[in-house]
């Protein structure tokens, strides 16, 4: 009998919150074809499961968020492969982006290239005080290509993400939190409790208010003003027939906190 392989990327769940692990602590989590193709699968569950309310995602080990593309396994590839490999570290940040569940990049370690370009993918970022993050592919000869030279402007500033790619520059964490690349930074030593934290200021909120909120935030900002608010306007409405609506106003008369359902 041979051994089951070990996962790429694992998933596990918490009552309402999963936890997306990418899984290759000894490569420092960079991202081989197989594993983007695993964390599609994941993704793609993760997308119409409506008991999950807030999404995680994180490396295994210590040493590292995630590494970026897999460059020892980028040297054998055709510029055919090469292609097929660009499109779909895009789509996988696509796919992120596109969840419809409040996301967290909960980045333990080194966060490079595709690592960066994932957290940039996620709506909160938490990055441990000792770590590393930037887009560093000027330096191999290549550019961001899943989302970086897009995303990286729209957070920081076209003047600033200019700074960072064409430098190729490894910001401490503390350059990271000022310049607005994360929202927080932690300690390792108490990195999962930074973590929980993080993640508990979401789950006390009404999961589709959560859900609503980054739809229309996400879908404002590529929409004129009259249209962004209509789009505003439309996700609002969803949240009239909730009964969590209903229970938050009960509790707000009853002075407790509300038991939102998700319904
Ligand atoms: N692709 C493939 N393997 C990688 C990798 C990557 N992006 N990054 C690290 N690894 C591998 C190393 O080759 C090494 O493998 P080995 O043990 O077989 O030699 C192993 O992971 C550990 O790496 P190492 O550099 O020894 O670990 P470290 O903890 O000292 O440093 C990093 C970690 C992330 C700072 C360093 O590996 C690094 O800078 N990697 C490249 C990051 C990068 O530029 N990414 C952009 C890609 S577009």
């Amino acid at each position: 009998m041979t051994a089951p392989e070990t996962p790429l990327v694992l998933l596990h769940r918490d009552g309402p919150l999963a936890t997306l692990v990418i899984n290759r602590p000894d490569a420092r989590n960079a991202l081989s074809f197989p594993t983007l193709l695993q964390l599609r699968e994941k993704l793609a569950e993760l997308k119409t499961d409506d008991s999950v309310w807030a999404v995680v995602l994180t490396g295994a080990g210590e040493k590292a968020f995630c590494a970026g593309a897999d460059l020892k396994e980028r040297r054998s590839m055709s510029e055919d492969e090469v292609k097929e490999f660009v499109r779909n570290i895009r789509g996988t940040m696509d796919d992120i982006a596109n969840l419809p569940q409040p996301t967290i990049a909960a980045m333990n370690g080194h966060a490079f290239g595709g690592g960066c370009e994932m957290a940039l993918a996620c709506d909160l970022r938490l990055l441990a005080s000792s770590a590393l993050i930037g887009l560093t592919e000027t330096s191999l000869g290549i550019i961001p290509g899943a989302g970086g030279c897009v995303r990286l402007p729209r957070l920081v500033g076209a003047a600033k993400a200019k700074q960072l790619i064409l430098t190729a520059k490894r910001c401490t964490a503390e350059e990271a939190k000022r310049m607005g690349l994360v929202h927080e930074i932690a300690e390792s030593a108490n990195f999962a409790e930074a973590t929980a934290t993080m993640v508990q200021s979401l789950l006390a909120n009404g999961p589709l208010a959560l859900r609503a909120a980054k739809d229309a935030i996400d879908g404002s900002l590529d929409r004129p003003l009259e249209l962004a608010l209509e789009h505003e306007a439309s996700c609002y409405q969803r949240m009239i027939p909730t009964e969590d609506r209903l229970e938050a106003l009960a509790a707000f008369a009853e002075k407790r906190k509300p038991k939102f359902q998700g319904r």
